[in-house]
């Protein structure tokens, strides 16, 4: 897929040729190089300002059969001191999905030229092959006419005109995140028809078989067996049954340090007796966006191979209301022995969750990250663009932070004072209570979970609000965004390094 070249050659085959253009500053060698077959057209462009510098903005210059490259896409980069590596995600995804539209397969980039203090060689590598994958994913369609076009890059050349080394295996780990990404944004889009509980546990198995991992999956008769009551009762009002996932990757010899997530995998959220109103209820697709992220995160640890061991878990069911169908003050037990009092049954999530959550400690993770499309109160906190966090563990939250600086995917701490705690011990009748109400519901229902993960280093994540785009951009169009994906995975690299 990626290969390096250290100098143009006039004769080298590219469909598109990405050169990067910052405001004031000096053509690379490459581009001289490229100007140079072209009769000076990029400069005297650049001189009379027909070229855009303005961030993101993508001119094509046709070259006219004078080199072997059919289109050179010049895309600005605004003012140097100001790109970051969000800044270079959106302008390598402008330029990739530009390139991908036109059906270009072969591409080249002028790394150099994307060059600044924010950013060496390899970093670029690997944003450049995080940002090809974003932007060449599409959403599939069921229209007679379909939308998909075939956008797929095959091969990608680098020109760098020194410090090359490592250069192919940095975009390549680029395109592992990416691509783990795409995944879960493709679970995402799936209508809940389609992705029933059965259907995710498929998936999972496929990932498993591609990547050798363990795969394990738990029935209603196994749930029953095991005492999950909470995973159980949610599943009662659904004629599909529901499954517990399991996935191990285990990269040491012994199993007993283990990362574990834990995501919630509610195919479809009609709120049961407790019903959602009418209006966005088609959106309740996208209720098993955690599943989605930890099933991705899985898929580039499975490339990326790191000396961690993994363990996914995955409560998996609908939430549905038929005769059977749950209700609010039913009392339920859960498999670690609590008993909930079911206030509201559209508070599901929490329940599922608290069973997956006693099933991986069961299982032997030692430290526990549970991602969820949890609450819509997260959506008031913190909108659509970062992620909610809640913990019992400062050491182990500030790890998931810096996976998800390096990720680029916003995390936002929530306080976890006892009062919120208090709020979830207000049944009269049983241990706990699923919905204590409007106040701090992501606090309320975070700690709900943190009920069962105990003493575990705990961290979770409410992805309610940024696990939809509904502001489709170049790195991601509508629908799921696969958020949490990478910087799941990103931890288990890091840990790598912790011992
Ligand atoms: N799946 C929803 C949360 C959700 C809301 C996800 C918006 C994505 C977008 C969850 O199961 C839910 O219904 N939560 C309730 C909790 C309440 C009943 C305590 C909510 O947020 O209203
Ligand atoms: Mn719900
Ligand atoms: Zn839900």
């Amino acid at each position: 897929m990626f290969n390096i070249q250290q100098s143009y050659d006039q004769a080298a085959k590219h469909d598109a040729l990405i050169i990067g253009l910052f405001e004031k500053k000096q053509l690379t060698n490459t581009a001289q190089e490229v100007d140079g077959f072209l009769d000076g057209q990029i400069t005297t462009l650049k001189k009379n300002k027909k070229i855009s510098t303005k961030r993101g903005k993508v001119t094509p210059l046709y070259t006219l059969q004078k080199i072997e490259c059919d289109v050179i896409y010049i895309v600005g980069l605004g003012k140097e001191e100001e790109l970051d590596a969000e800044g270079l995600r959106e302008v390598f995804a402008a330029a990739g999905k530009k390139a991908g539209r036109d059906r270009s397969k072969n591409i080249a980039i002028d790394l150099d030229s994307f060059r600044s203090e924010a950013a060496e060689l390899e970093d670029l590598a690997v944003l450049a092959g995080e940002s090809l994958a974003l932007s060449t994913y599409q959403v599939a369609d069921y229209k007679e006419k379909t939308n998909e076009v075939d956008v797929s890059i095959e091969e990608v050349t680098f020109y760098a005109v020194s410090g090359t080394e490592g250069l192919v295996e940095a975009a390549d780990c680029g395109f592992a995140y990416g691509n783990g990404t795409n995944r879960a944004r493709k679970l995402i889009n799936i209508p809940g028809n389609l992705l029933t509980p059965t259907e995710l546990a498929k998936e999972a198995k496929e990932l498993a078989d591609q990547h050798g991992f363990e795969y394990d999956v738990l029935e209603k008769e196994d749930m029953e067996k095991l005492g999950m009551g909470a995973l159980l009762a949610v599943a009662k009002g659904s004629d599909e049954p529901p499954k517990m996932i399991v996935l191990k990757y285990q990269a040491k010899e012994t199993w007993d340090d283990v990362l574990g997530f834990v995501g919630k995998g509610l195919t479809f959220d009609s709120g049961g007796i407790s019903i959602k109103p009418r209006e966005n209820m088609h959106q309740m697709k996208m209720d098993m966006g955690g599943a989605a992220a930890v099933l991705g995160a899985m898929d580039i640890i499975g490339e990326m191979k790191p000396d961690v061991n993994v363990l996914a878990v995955i409560p998996s069911s609908e939430n549905m209301l038929n005769g059977s169908a749950l209700k609010p003050g039913d009392v339920i037990r859960a498999m670690d022995g609590k008993t909930i009092e079911v206030r509201n049954t559209d508070a599901e999530g929490r329940l599922i969750l608290a069973d997956g959550v006693a099933y991986a400690k069961q299982l032997g993770a030692t430290n526990l990250v549970d991602v969820a499309t949890l609450t819509g109160a997260v959506l008031i906190a913190l909108g659509d663009c970062t992620t909610g966090a809640v913990t019992n563990n400062e050491s182990f939250m500030e790890e998931v932070l810096e996976a998800s600086v390096e990720t680029g995917e916003w995390i936002w701490r929530l306080p976890s004072y006892k009062p919120y705690r208090d709020m979830l011990k207000t049944s009269d009748v049983a241990d706990l209570n699923n919905a204590p109400g409007r106040l701090a519901g992501s606090i309320t229902a975070g700690l709900f979970i943190g009920e069962f993960a105990g003493d575990t280093p705990w961290v979770h994540l409410d992805i309610a609000g940024t696990a939809w785009n509904s502001k489709p951009n170049n790195l991601c169009p509508l629908g799921g965004t696969g958020v949490m994906a990478r910087t799941l995975a990103q931890l288990a690299m890091n840990r790598e390094e912790i011992e």
